[in-house]
């Protein structure tokens, strides 16, 4: 843990650390151990799973995406709502149990993480502000990543008299800030099709060779004349050129001289759109609006013919987080210990299916009951839909990791 600056207090905070350490409440069956070669489906209370997995796991996790109980105070098929209770002394609101609840969880995340891993974790406006005082102080600020605002319903509905709430959030941080890659992505369909242009070395786009924007003093290297193909001298329409002379003597062959629309000379770099023979990527940014809940709900609907669970994340939305720093191909750790409907399992099994990674996910996710006989818990439904997804991917010819499952046995 980093220099301590932020230290968020609530009754029983002690009572939260102290369950850190404490000894796991029973064991898992089948015993486990681990390959990195199949995914894991995990029944049980998260706590003291984690806790059983960390002497085996410790630092081998790549990545972890979580999306908790929000504490919104709504009534869900799990417990959302961390009630008030009186205590001895003081009154221990709703936020104090979610506090209490999250703070251990997230202190055993960050210890399952590798050097160069990263935490993502949906949040809304309930708890979004303990939760990144939390996270700053168990990953150490300078370890904050991003907070994204997720736009995730676009119509119109019931809010409060004030704002109409469209957004959450997705807090990210990473185990060690100077070890984590850069996030990257594919470019969209209309950012490449501005590669209009086409040489031997495949499609690529011009950018004008003067740098934009304004600067107060231009490097003296980065200003000197060029010569046009007619013998005459072009000078520098900005303040600077992009690249020193000697970067562009050496480059020639990514450079052109051409006439634009008024008859100027104008010169530009080429950009290809493939690099290394890799597709160039962008890097992401903090707003999302790719996908909806509803998305989620009908990819629920498509699987299951009925809703089983409210407000599932879109796979879209968790493929995308997981592939922004996980390079296409990779055979990177995932974990998700609040599984939910599983959500995170099918993302991950497309997400292998589309870029031929391997990346194994462990999923934890408790046997809270649900109305349906036919899947009567919930991690009954997030089984289900991780099995359908593989066997749905195996029919379309892809070769999905083997699944194994586990249970918590208590004591
Ligand atoms: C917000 S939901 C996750 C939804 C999931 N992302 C999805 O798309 O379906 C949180 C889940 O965490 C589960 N959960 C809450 N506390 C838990 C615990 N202590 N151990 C295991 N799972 C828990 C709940 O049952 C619930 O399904």
């Amino acid at each position: 843990m980093s220099a301590v600056r932020t230290h968020l207090s609530w009754p029983g905070r002690s009572m939260a650390e102290k369950e850190v350490t404490g000894p796991a409440k029973g064991f898992l069956e089948p015993d486990l151990t681990f390959d990195f070669k199949s995914h894991i489906l995990i029944e049980g209370d998260n706590l003291d799973v984690l806790k059983l997995l960390l002497p085996g796991l410790a630092g081998k996790i790549r990545i972890i995406y979580i999306d908790p109980p929000y504490n919104t105070g709504n009534r869900m098929l799990y417990h959302d709502r961390y009630s008030s209770s009186g205590g001895e002394s003081q009154s221990i609101d709703r936020h104090d149990n979610w506090l209490s609840m999250i703070f251990p969880r997230l202190m055993l995340a960050h210890k399952f993480l590798k050097r160069d891993g990263v935490l993502f974790v949906s949040i809304d406006d309930n708890e979004v502000h303990h939760l990144r005082a939390l996270l700053d102080e168990v990953f150490g600020e300078e370890n904050f990543v991003s907070m994204v605002t997720w736009r995730k319903k676009v119509v119109r509905g019931r809010g409060n008299r004030h704002i109409l709430p469209q957004t959450e959030y997705v807090l990210i941080y990473a185990r060690e800030i100077g070890s984590l890659p850069p996030f990257s992505e594919p470019l969209t369909p209309s950012m490449k099709r501005d590669y209009l242009h086409s040489d031997h070395k495949g499609p690529y786009k011009k950018i004008p060779f003067a740098k934009s924007g304004t600067r107060q003093s231009p490097r003296p290297n980065l200003l000197y004349p060029i010569t046009a193909p007619d013998g005459s001298i072009i000078h520098c329409p900005t303040h600077q050129w992009r690249w020193s002379r000697e970067t562009f003597d050496r480059r020639q062959d990514e450079i052109l001289i051409q006439k634009n629309r008024n008859g100027l000379w104008t010169v530009y770099t080429k950009q290809y759109l493939r690099e290394e023979g890799r597709e160039r990527r962008k890097t992401p940014e903090s707003y999302y609006d790719r996908a909806t809940t509803t998305d989620g709900t009908r990819e629920m609907k498509e699987l299951f013919g009925e809703v089983l669970i409210d407000f599932p994340k879109p796979t879209r939305l968790i493929r995308d987080l997981i592939g922004w720093a996980s390079p296409p191909g990779s055979s990177d750790t995932v974990m998700d210990f609040f599984a939910g409907s599983g959500t995170t399992g099918q993302s991950l099994l497309e997400l292998n299916a589309q870029d031929g990674g391997v990346r194994p996910v462990i999923l934890v996710q408790s046997g809270n009951p649900t109305p349906f006989p036919d899947l009567p818990t919930i991690w009954s439904i997030c089984r289900e839909r991780v099995r359908r997804t593989r066997e749905r991917l195996v029919q379309e010819g892809h070769t999905p990791l083997p699944l194994r499952e586990f249970r918590l046995i208590p004591p």
